[in-house]
């Protein structure tokens, strides 16, 4: 009952429980594979950026630091987190640098070609056909933009107290192949800690 009501609120935070309780475990246990997808994003002023499902908005905010007169869009769909990103992200809203979208990456309309980079953490186990929405990404970054996926490998997931019925866990060697199988090149794994168990996924849109 609670690894259900627990996984669901990870697909999707809702309610008191999403901005109250989600967005502290985010915050916490998300940390260190977010602070590595904005090392890898490496944004750059002038830099146009989408985060892919942003949860708390932290990692916006931080992007939003580095961009200068550029933009970080965000998508998320949930109203929870939605609320919680908003408010923490509220100065560079207000001048422009953030773009903060309620929505569903896969059903959104953004320009082809229009991001330096695309990123996501902890979201790919939810997305319901990874490869196309890989194959969306690739679409809408601009020649020689870059993709970083940032998630818990499969076989440590699967040790977690997880619905696997809402969580369908990915192995880096299954998202490595996704990449290359829709048109990425220079695909990357980078571990992310020591223990084998989490890691980004980088690859490149040819020029
Ligand atoms: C487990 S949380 C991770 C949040 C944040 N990225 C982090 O690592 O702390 C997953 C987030 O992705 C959002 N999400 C999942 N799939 C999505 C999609 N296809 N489009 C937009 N948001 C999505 C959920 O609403 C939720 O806020």
């Amino acid at each position: 009952m609670w690894k259900r009501f627990f996984s669901k609120q990870a697909r999707r935070p809702s309610g008191l429980f999403g901005r109250f309780v989600a967005s502290r475990i985010f915050d916490k246990g998300n940390d260190s594979l977010n602070t590595s997808m904005v090392a890898l994003v490496a944004a750059r002023n002038g830099d146009a950026i989408l985060e892919i499902g942003f949860g708390c908005g932290t990692v916006i905010r931080e992007m939003g630091d580095l961009v200068g007169d550029g933009v970080v869009e965000g998508i998320d769909f949930s109203d929870a987190m939605m609320h919680v990103a908003k408010k923490r992200n509220r100065h560079h809203i207000r001048k422009g640098r953030v773009r903060l979208t309620h929505g569903d990456f896969d059903t959104a309309v953004y320009p082809d070609g229009a991001f330096n980079a695309v990123c996501s953490a902890n979201t790919i186990y939810f997305w319901s056909d990874p490869s196309q929405t890989c194959a969306r990404i690739h679409e809408v970054l601009k020649p020689g933009g870059k993709v970083v996926l940032a998630f818990v490998d499969k076989g440590k997931m699967e040790t977690m107290p997880l619905d696997m019925e809402v969580f369908r866990p990915v192995s880096c060697a299954a998202a490595l192949e996704m990449l290359e199988s829709v048109g990425f090149s220079s695909v990357q794994a980078h571990a992310v800690g020591d223990g084998g168990a989490m890691f980004c996924v980088t690859g490149l849109k040819e020029r």
